[in-house]
């Protein structure tokens, strides 16, 4: 009898043990490289739980972190010192970290946060880069990872136009379609864009993107080029000959332009 009601009340005191604390932190992003603090903890510090995991579903299915050999000499737990501690620090994060994980001290008490690793920080990406070129030319916007052997996630490029935002690449659309493409074939991380043809239409805003970071570019489209290459060639090649230096081309009168500016238009 003693020993059945001894019993009862450790069960009991062990249940009333640890509260996981409302943590409303439920994403974190990083880069590649980087150490995170993923939180998780009982409410009254007192307290510990009987026992707790982390699992993560970042393949597809959740998993155990603390034995995967993913991870292996990257984690750190705080319990040993604060026992209601138990968040978990994993460190020299790898893209491949990117996903859900689930700190839990039983079926129904758990805590579960999204982990962002970012595999691409972008070379200058504060500033906004004016780019004036002309219609039937061709441009290439600069983009690239700090690593330019970095693979981005989720790279996207979008433009604006009369604060009307467009991805054109990968999912090209409307009057970009096929006329934009990467022109790196072999470093992962130059995302640089190509537009051929260019028209006046293509007068307006371009962000390219990778998950945190985005890069802006203000693109002005003027009228032909007035092509003063007969000046080097006069000897070969008289000016009239040259079917890129009609004179008959005048400015088109909308070349004032209509861009939207400010971070408004981006929604
Ligand atoms: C977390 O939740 C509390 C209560 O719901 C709320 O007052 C607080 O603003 C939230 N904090 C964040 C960072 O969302
Ligand atoms: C800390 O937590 C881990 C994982 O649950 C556990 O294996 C370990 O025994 C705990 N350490 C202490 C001192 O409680
Ligand atoms: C848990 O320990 C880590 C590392 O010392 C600390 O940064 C964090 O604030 C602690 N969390 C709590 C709830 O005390
Ligand atoms: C990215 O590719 C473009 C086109 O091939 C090239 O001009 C540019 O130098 C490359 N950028 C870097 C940083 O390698």
């Amino acid at each position: 009898m003693m020993k059945c009601s001894y019993l009862v009340s450790v069960v009991f005191h062990v249940a009333a043990g640890c509260a996981l604390s409302a943590d409303n932190l439920t994403e974190i992003t990083r880069h590649r490289g980087d150490s995170v603090l993923l939180p998780c903890s009982c409410s009254h510090l007192n307290t510990k739980p009987q026992k707790f995991t982390w699992e993560t579903g970042r393949t597809g299915h959740w998993t155990e972190v603390l034995n995967d050999e993913h991870y292996s000499g990257r984690l750190q737990l705080f319990n040993k010192t604060s026992p209601a501690n138990l968040s978990l620090l994993i460190s020299d994060l790898r893209v491949e970290d990117q996903g859900n994980y689930r700190c839990s001290t039983g079926s129904q008490e758990y805590r579960d946060i999204s982990l962002y690793v970012n595999g691409c920080e972008l070379v200058k990406k504060t500033e906004v880069e004016d780019v004036t070129v002309f219609t039937g030319e061709s441009v290439v916007l600069p983009c690239v990872c700090t690593d330019i052997q970095d693979r981005p996630q989720d790279l996207k490029w979008q433009f604006y136009r009369n604060n009307h935002a467009q991805e054109i690449y990968p999912k090209q659309t409307e009057h970009h379609r096929n006329r934009v493409k990467l022109v790196s074939n072999n470093s992962p991380g130059n995302l640089s864009l190509l537009i051929s043809d260019l028209t006046e239409e293509d007068q307006g805003d371009y962000t390219c993107s990778v998950q945190a970071d985005s890069r802006d570019f203000r693109l002005s489209v003027k009228g032909r080029r007035e092509t003063s290459t007969h000046w080097r060639n006069t000897e070969t090649k008289p000016p009239s000959e040259q079917p890129q230096s009609k004179t008959t081309q005048s400015p088109p009168a909308s070349s004032s332009t209509t861009l939207q500016h400010g971070k408004e238009r981006k929604m």
